[in-house]
């Protein structure tokens, strides 16, 4: 008997596989759009220095590689808690709020939808349309029933008028995953009237938000970016978020991230946070360390957040230098209107509006990498390179 006779192949992850084609293509002249990770003037995804700072004191001062606690490092819990919520959070101040530590804002989402699979039986959740590709496959795998609410037409314009009606026929009790900043695939961020309007309908359909904050620092600022996820944990007694430390503490690899909880009061939310723990231990058991150390060594530390500060402004700061610059890279093809809405985008992504074929085109002809779905990395681009990208994306424009 074969046991594994049965079994199909599956096509390789949309994102994910474009990492191993890019690596394949033998052009020098290549360009790596594709997977979500920040780039510098050199082409290098960089350390931050104030990780490698905090990481030479972990290994100087690290006595111990027992086990975490299923909700992982404690000081990173209550340190990711008040970046997200804000140090001055009632929430957190009536303490009906905490994080949990996760492997990476992905392992925060599984919690989060197995969570609401076990404890919340027949919720459905409503996904933008679009949104990250493993949104979709996550919450189905997990049993969820999922539906999508209208997001961006396809004129690639956000339509919040759509979005508002659809989520305001939502079955009450559903979920509604809502991103807080620099919207994955698009870049479309909602305005801070939108977020109110959004506010009230979940309030009138007695929906549960789940929002994914993967992005802290990378739209308009740490504080900035927080403001929508603030005024949700203010305005309401209960809420999920899930955060992520890839892009702005640059730790991708060390899968470092939080499901935070707030709650209706102290006693309920020990009554999810031990749900939570039980759930995770099916899963991952405890969290992993090293990243989360890191990351509460630089919170926990005047000086290394300062430094920390500076340097995730300076990623933000430069992407969007590089919208800016491929708009105007466009600009002597007679193509800067049809893509001024790069540079209005927010965060490593942009929904460019070229064709699944157009894609195609770039990568066959030009050896230019991005999500079939028309997205790019902006974080990927290369200052010096601007003018190349913008060639190949008005020839296979024409
Ligand atoms: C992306 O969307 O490219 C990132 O979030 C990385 C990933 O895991 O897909």
């Amino acid at each position: 008997m074969r046991h594994f006779g049965q079994i199909a192949r599956v096509p390789g992850d949309p994102i994910l596989g474009l990492m191993e084609a890019f690596a394949a293509d033998a052009n020098p002249a290549k360009l790596d759009l594709g997977v979500g990770v920040y780039k510098d003037a050199r082409g290098l995804t960089p350390i931050p220095r104030a990780v490698k700072l905090a990481e030479q004191r972990l290994v100087e001062g690290e006595t111990s590689k027992s086990y975490i606690g299923g909700h992982g490092d404690a000081l990173f819990s209550a340190r990711l808690a008040e970046l997200v919520l804000g140090a001055a959070s009632p929430a957190l101040a009536e303490q009906r709020a905490a994080a949990s530590q996760t492997p990476g804002g992905t392992g925060a989402l599984r919690l989060a939808a197995d969570f609401i699979g076990h404890c919340l039986p027949g919720r459905g959740i409503w996904l933008s349309d679009p949104t990250w590709p493993i949104h979709e496959t996550l919450f189905a795998e997990a049993g969820l029933r999922v539906g999508h609410y209208p997001y961006v037409g396809a004129d690639n314009r956000l339509d919040v008028e759509a979005m508002l009606e659809t989520l305001g026929r939502l079955p009450q009790g559903d979920v509604v995953l809502l991103h807080a900043c620099c919207h994955n695939p698009t870049g479309f961020d909602l305005g801070q009237d939108d977020w109110q309007r959004v506010l009230e309908v979940v309030k009138a359909r007695e929906l549960l938000p789940l929002i994914d904050f993967a992005y802290q620092g990378f739209g308009d600022g740490l504080e900035q970016d927080a403001w929508a996820v603030r005024l949700f944990a203010e305005a309401l007694p209960e809420l999920l978020i899930t955060s992520s430390c890839s892009k702005n503490f640059g730790l991708y690899r060390e899968r470092t991230g939080a499901l935070l909880v707030c709650a209706a009061d102290t006693g309920k939310l020990q009554d999810v946070r031990s749900q939570l723990a039980s759930i995770a231990r099916n899963l991952w058991s405890t969290p992993p360390a090293h990243g989360a150390a890191v990351v509460a060594s630089i919170l926990d530390d005047d000086e290394l957040k300062a430094l920390w500060i500076d340097e995730l402004d300076a990623m933000r700061q430069r992407v969007a230098a590089l919208r800016q610059g491929l708009v105007e890279a466009l600009r002597p093809h007679g193509l800067a209107e049809r893509f001024a809405h790069i540079a209005v985008q927010r965060g490593m992504f942009s929904y460019t509006g070229l064709s699944p074929r157009q894609v195609q085109r770039l990568r066959e002809e030009y050896s230019v990498y991005m999500v079939g779905s028309g997205r790019a990395n902006v974080a990927g681009l290369d200052a010096q390179r601007l003018d190349q990208l913008a060639s190949a994306i008005a020839r296979v424009f024409s």
